[in-house]
């Protein structure tokens, strides 16, 4: 378990085991692959991020991974597989959000991309993320740092 503050000074738990924190995760994150590039999304107001977003009622966790790839990126999911998950004390309330690894298929142009301007590929996370205003808030904590080193050491 590795605990960290965000952003925004909220304290993160992150752990690696299986659902530390709920069964039943309200929110989900997913680092995309496709072709050998970072798959992201440039959020409208956040600026570029792994893509992600709420559970809705109807669907479980790893359904709404599919479907916020799909709506954020066009990306159709080919292989995917549960990382970890991370807890965010906010000072609005608890947010618990389980983070996937996904190898994309392909990219589908879709006429909407929601509250995303869709996807942005990239060889490279730049070393400067964390100061580096294009990207977004959720791309500046220890959650990325290590999520990749975890990736990487698999
Ligand atoms: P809406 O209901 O869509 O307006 O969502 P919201 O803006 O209330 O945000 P949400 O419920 O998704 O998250 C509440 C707060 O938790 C956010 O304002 C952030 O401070 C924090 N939070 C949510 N997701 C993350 C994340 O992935 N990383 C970090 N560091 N904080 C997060």
């Amino acid at each position: 378990m590795y605990t960290f503050r965000d952003y925004y000074q909220n304290e993160i738990q992150l752990s690696f085991m299986d659902h530390p924190f709920s069964k039943e995760p309200k929110h989900v994150w997913v680092i995309c692959q496709y072709q050998g590039k970072w798959l992201l999304t440039k959020h409208k107001d956040r600026g570029l991020e792994f893509p992600g977003g709420k559970v809705e009622e109807w669907e479980t966790a790893e359904q709404a991974a599919h479907r916020e790839v799909m709506e954020e990126t066009g990306g159709i999911i080919k292989s995917i597989y549960y990382l970890g998950q991370y807890h965010v004390a906010g000072k609005a309330g608890h947010v618990v959000k389980n983070v996937y690894v996904a190898d994309i298929e392909k990219l589908e142009r879709q006429e909407t991309y929601y509250e995303t301007e869709g996807p942005v590929l990239i060889s490279e996370i730049p070393k400067n993320v964390k100061t580096n205003k294009r990207y977004s808030f959720i791309m500046k904590d220890d959650v990325l740092t290590y999520c990749l080193n975890k990736i990487m050491s698999d």
